[in-house]
């Protein structure tokens, strides 16, 4: 996969590339786990609960990249100027007969530009490279519940198809349902 980098003007915000699989160096994997802690800390659910830093972030994305370096999963990020302002990760199965679909993770705008539109253009860029350049058949995801995130999902077309039940415990006596969301793309 490279790195498509469609510039496109909004009228709100400076040039947006999409980026898909740009190349991994060191001073990516320091930009996405910097862009993870600033989301994390402000209060987005994103596989942490917040205070985070960078030290416990760093491995993870480390990981992350891992899986997009031998192409097994896909990096999609939106850059503005010099900035990567919002990214995620749509990560294959591991089992064959499961390969027509895939798991967005790790879908992260920077705080500072939430609510501006960033999110629906990533979601926009993930449908492009899912149809287009996976040939996949649908997208998967889960959500905490409290968030209200899935009202975002749901507005761009998933749906809710099941619940794992207190599956992520954010405290001592605050659980949460993660709730599992499915889009068809044909
Ligand atoms: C969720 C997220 C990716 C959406 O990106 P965004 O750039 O803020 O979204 P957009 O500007 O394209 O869309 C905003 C719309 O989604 C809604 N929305 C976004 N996040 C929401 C949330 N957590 N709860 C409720 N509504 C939300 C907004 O209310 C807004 O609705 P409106 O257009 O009717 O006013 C972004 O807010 C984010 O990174 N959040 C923190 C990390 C996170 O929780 N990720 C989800 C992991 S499953």
């Amino acid at each position: 996969m490279t790195d498509s980098s469609t510039p496109e003007a909004t009228p709100d915000s400076g040039e947006i590339a999409v980026l898909v699989d740009p190349p991994v160096t060191a001073a990516l994997v320091d930009e996405l786990s910097h862009l993870w802690v600033r989301v994390t800390n402000a209060g987005g659910s994103v596989g942490f609960v917040p205070p985070v830093n960078i030290d416990e972030v760093r491995p993870h994305t480390v990981s992350i990249l891992a899986r997009v370096i031998d192409r097994t999963d896909t990096l999609v990020a939106l850059k503005e100027g010099a900035a990567i302002v919002a990214w995620c990760v749509l990560a294959s199965n591991d089992s064959p007969p499961r390969h027509g679909w895939r798991t967005m993770r790790h879908v992260q705008v920077d705080p500072a530009r939430q609510g501006g539109g960033l999110g629906g253009k990533l979601l926009a860029a993930v449908d492009h490279v899912a149809r287009e350049e996976l040939k996949l058949e649908a997208l998967s995801l889960k959500v905490r519940s409290g968030t209200g995130a899935d009202a975002f999902y749901r507005r761009h077309g998933f749906t809710e198809v099941g619940r794992l039940p207190r599956a992520v415990r954010m405290a001592d006596d605050d659980y949460r349902d993660d709730i599992i969301m499915w889009r068809e793309l044909s």
